[in-house]
């Protein structure tokens, strides 16, 4: 049976590459998309959600609109300048002809997770404002998830939004730290190991190639996240972030991890968003990983083995 799977995402051109490869693998069942801000508002985020549906041909897969700021400050603001300010690449796109459900992300995501115990993972691709409001909302959730396999965080290495800290975590700090304690399965596909997954410039050119409406649409807003890519990391190709979750969903023996109790940095000062994790006990004093529950830290990958598995669910020859 298909795994049952919620995407949280904030399309985005890497979210956008997510969910189709998703959409496109049989193994896994998308039973909905909620939308948060991130790469651009909410609003600009549920249409986007609602467009890549269509693109793909399943406008049966509901998409309901979720959190329009993170839990305990104001927005950052979109990330125009790494996805455009459309949140696609500023590739001109079509106002959706379908609309979001009545129901809010929070209100969908319990609903369908109660319905089905243990049946359903969370796949957040975004800051993690829904999660924690599902989490906080409905003390049960947890315990009736599958688990939560999200795109976040940075433990042992440095964050891409800050120094300190990767984008989606820093976006609502507060929320990721409710989701990091959450009494289920938790894996973290962050930094550590999406970025060590690059698919080339030349991957990018053969997914053009591809005679279909899902790969001519990323063929269209990929260029934007190339020439950020290049601009600002030197890189001719670009992060695999978002379907690195997809990835280790389809095939986790293509990853190693470690497991470790994490907390996120909710200060003021500069580590704001950094997500530690704890790999010594503490020698004196409170511990504030204490109580925490060990988060799947993904820290490895056969890179090569993810890329091919995502060029070929996107249609492009092996
Ligand atoms: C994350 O930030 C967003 O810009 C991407 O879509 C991804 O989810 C990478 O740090
Ligand atoms: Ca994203």
């Amino acid at each position: 049976m298909a795994r049952r799977i919620i995407i949280d995402t904030d399309p985005g051109i890497d979210d956008a590459m997510a969910i189709f490869f998703a959409i496109a693998s049989p193994e896994l069942d998308v039973v909905a998309l909620t939308t948060v801000f991130g790469n651009a508002h909410t609003t600009v985020c549920t249409q986007n959600a609602l467009r890549l549906l269509e693109i793909a041909g399943r406008t049966d897969v509901p998409v309901a609109e979720g959190a329009h700021a993170p839990l305990a400050m104001r927005f950052r603001g979109p990330a125009d300048f790494v996805h455009g300010t459309n949140g696609q690449g500023d590739a001109p796109l079509a106002p959706p002809s379908t609309s979001a459900v009545a129901d809010g992300a929070v209100e969908l995501i319990i609903r369908e997770v109660m319905a089905a115990p243990g049946e359903i993972t969370l796949v957040p691709l975004g800051p993690l404002t829904n999660v924690a409001r599902a989490l906080r909302a409905e003390p049960r959730l947890a315990a009736n998830l599958a688990g939560i396999v999200l795109m976040g965080g940075n433990a042992f290495c440095g964050g891409n939004a800050t120094p300190a800290a990767e984008a989606n975590i820093v976006n609502d700090p507060e929320a990721a730290d409710v989701v990091f304690g959450a009494a289920c399965p938790v894996v973290m596909a962050g930094l550590d190991v999406t970025e060590r997954i690059v698919m080339t410039g030349a991957q990018l050119d053969r997914i053009a190639a591809v005679d279909n409406p899902r790969a001519q649409h990323l063929a269209a807003i990929l260029p934007y996240y190339r020439r950020f890519a290049l601009d600002r990391q030197g890189l001719d190709g670009i992060f695999v972030h978002d379907s690195t979750t997809i990835s280790y969903l389809l095939a986790p023996e293509h990853f190693t991890s470690v497991s470790h109790p994490v907390r996120v940095d909710t200060g003021s000062g500069v580590g704001r968003g950094k997500t530690w994790a704890s790999t010594r006990r503490a020698e004196h004093g409170d511990d504030p990983w204490a109580g925490r529950p060990p988060v799947t830290i993904l820290t490895g990958v056969d890179a090569d083995a993810v890329v091919r598995l995502e060029l070929g669910r996107l249609g492009v020859p092996g």
